[in-house]
């Protein structure tokens, strides 16, 4: 294997555990909110692709799942924030609920690049939910409604969350170190 990919100089800061609480907990409040309205869950990829999985399995009312793409390129030759949406699978949304979900809040560009471009198909609201939101990288107004994790400003791979594409399938949140926390200056895929 890899040796650069191997779990061993990973440290893990959300066991597989803490994280199926959570989704499970989430899922809840997803059911109980959006009760009786037509609600259409929509994942951002690829980073919230676990994320969605597993939280649309906690969600015990009848919904609809569709997709948009958020990719980056954060380098320093890229105006900071630059951003390509895709939104080749995204179903109707006009006058549905819509729960956006993405692995996670750092600036929390994306986020609101994503809620301005989803507005335009005319749903009924957009409620957002996280699953990390990184703590004192915030650079909009706008925050998630939902989140189930805390972390500091370190950068994290795992549950979806990739470095260079890789470690994906952990189903773990871990710190990589050799990273650190100035990551987000580097490039990044979402
Ligand atoms: P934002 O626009 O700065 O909020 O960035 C959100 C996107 O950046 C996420 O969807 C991730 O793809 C990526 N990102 C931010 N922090 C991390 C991290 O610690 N690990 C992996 N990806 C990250
Ligand atoms: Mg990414």
């Amino acid at each position: 294997m890899n040796d650069s990919l191997s779990s061993s100089n990973l440290r893990v800061l959300i066991t597989a555990d803490e994280i199926e609480d959570a989704v499970h907990r989430l899922g809840a409040e997803v059911s109980e909110r959006f009760s009786g309205r037509p609600l259409t869950i929509v994942g951002v990829l690829t980073g919230a692709v676990i994320f969605v999985a597993d939280l649309i399995r906690s969600v015990r009312i009848p919904h609809r799942i569709g997709f948009v793409q958020a990719s980056s390129y954060r380098g320093e030759a890229t105006a900071p924030g630059a951003l390509r949406i895709d939104e080749a699978l995204l179903p109707d949304i006009a006058g549905r609920d819509v729960l956006l979900v993405d692995d996670i809040f750092d600036t929390g560009r994306t986020l609101e690049r994503l809620v301005t471009a989803l507005k335009r198909h005319g749903p009924a609201r957009i409620v957002s939910a996280v699953l990390l939101w990184k703590e004192g990288r915030q650079e909009v107004h706008i925050e998630p409604d939902y989140f189930c994790f805390r972390i500091p400003n370190r950068f994290v791979v795992g549950y979806g969350l990739d470095y260079d594409d890789d470690y994906r399938h952990l189903p773990f949140v871990a710190e990589l170190p050799a990273v650190g926390g100035e990551a987000s200056e580097s490039e990044g895929s979402r």
